[in-house]
């Protein structure tokens, strides 16, 4: 597989040897006519796959119809891709503002809790990831020594230990505007937080009078096999930012607000130009049309059960995450697995934690496409 020039793109991204021409379902079709499996999704935003009838219709349909006009204008494709979206997540939230990235919402959903509680700390988890934005920057771990590159933070942050619960009070406390969480951690390597923990921060918060927020920008759109990780483990933040599998492709986020923290959402309160778009509405109706009809949720729960009995061969020795966020615990470095399996036609990810090989499939995953896996794990050493 050949690599392609990129000359005036910014030489900031690490590429895979692969060049992808088109894409069908799970496969991505290289340049040179290949076949490659897709575990990765694109950093997990590809939840229907590729070449999806229903969202190609509906964007095909909604771009002849009328492709964009701002909120300054109501549309009905906007109201109802939120009213869907407010269902979908399970009727705990009330308001929906739209945004354009993963960072845009978390960034949205920081300033709601810093005007609804006037204080000025936050506290995150370690080796969470948020964005790169200056705000979502901040509360992401490692990233003032690697890239944040901005002169200061503009709040005060404190990271916290996983599943910690002994550490909440010493991090939390009336200072505490939000708590900022993946409730299963991605680029950390599908590290889930478990629900006594979330239940711990819930119950925290609401001593201290801070905002939860849920960043389930990797984690939710039915990912973990549920609407949301929040209602997976049967916990209820203030706040949930979307995004990724939202659009399948399509750029756009959503900040989701519970009843407390959408009556302090005022004329003017946040703004966008992108966000809500008519393009952006209509993907994520078919993306959340199409994971009730096709039951995707189930699907992602019995195919993640299958990859979990049967991909503990060869290098794996162990699996963490939930849903279709998985990380496959390797015994030699990740990466030399996720190059040995892409040499065989199989893309997957790796994480922050060396160990780990991530898989972020689209939904639509097959048994049949997990035994490919198995098989190629089972080969290598
Ligand atoms: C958990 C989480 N939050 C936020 C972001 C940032 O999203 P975006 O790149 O759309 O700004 C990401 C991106 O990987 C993410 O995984």
């Amino acid at each position: 597989m050949k690599h392609a020039p990129a000359d005036h793109l910014a030489p900031v991204f690490a590429q895979y040897p692969v060049e992808v021409a088109s894409a069908d379902g799970v496969w991505l079709l290289t340049r040179g006519g290949e076949r490659v499996l897709d575990l990765y999704g694109g950093h997990a935003v590809a939840a229907l796959g590729y070449g999806h009838p229903g969202w190609t219709r509906a964007l095909s349909e909604q771009a002849q119809l009328c492709n964009f006009q701002s909120n300054a204008v109501p549309m009905d494709v906007r109201t109802r891709a939120a009213e869907r979206l407010v269902q979908f997540a399970g009727g705990h939230f009330d308001r929906v503002f739209f945004v354009n990235s993963g960072a845009e919402a978390n960034e949205n959903a920081l300033r709601m809790a810093f005007r609804i509680t006037k204080r000025t700390h936050v506290a995150a988890v370690e080796y969470g990831f948020h964005g790169r934005t200056a705000a979502a920057g901040a509360l992401t771990w490692g990233a003032l020594e690697k890239w944040y590159a901005f002169p200061r933070t503009p709040f005060d942050v404190s990271f916290m230990p996983r599943r910690d619960v002994s550490a909440l009070a010493q991090h939390i406390t009336e200072k505490t505007a939000a708590v900022v969480v993946e409730p299963v951690q991605g680029l950390a390597g599908a590290f889930d937080m478990g629900a006594p923990y979330l239940e711990a921060l819930r119950k925290r918060c609401d001593e201290v009078g801070a905002l939860l927020i849920f960043d389930e920008v990797q984690c939710g759109m039915g990912r973990t096999g549920h609407p949301f990780a929040a209602n997976l483990y049967g916990v209820k933040p203030d706040m949930i930012t979307a995004a990724k599998a939202l659009g399948n492709g399509f750029p756009c986020a959503a900040l989701l607000t519970a009843p407390k923290v959408s009556a302090a959402i005022k004329l003017d309160a946040l703004g966008t130009t992108y966000g809500g778009g008519p393009m952006a509405c209509a993907a994520i109706e078919a993306v959340i049309d199409a994971i009730e009809s096709e039951k995707l949720l189930e699907r992602v729960q019995r195919v993640s059960k299958y990859i979990r009995e049967t991909c503990v061969v060869g290098p794996v020795t162990a699996t963490q995450g939930a849903g279709f966020l998985l990380g496959l615990r390797t015994k030699r470095p990740a990466k030399e697995i996720h190059a040995e399996l892409l040499e065989v036609g199989i893309l997957a990810g790796t994480a922050t934690d060396p160990n780990i090989l991530r898989l972020l499939p689209p939904f639509i995953l097959e048994e049949q496409h997990v035994d490919l896996l198995r098989d190629a794990l089972s080969h290598l050493a």
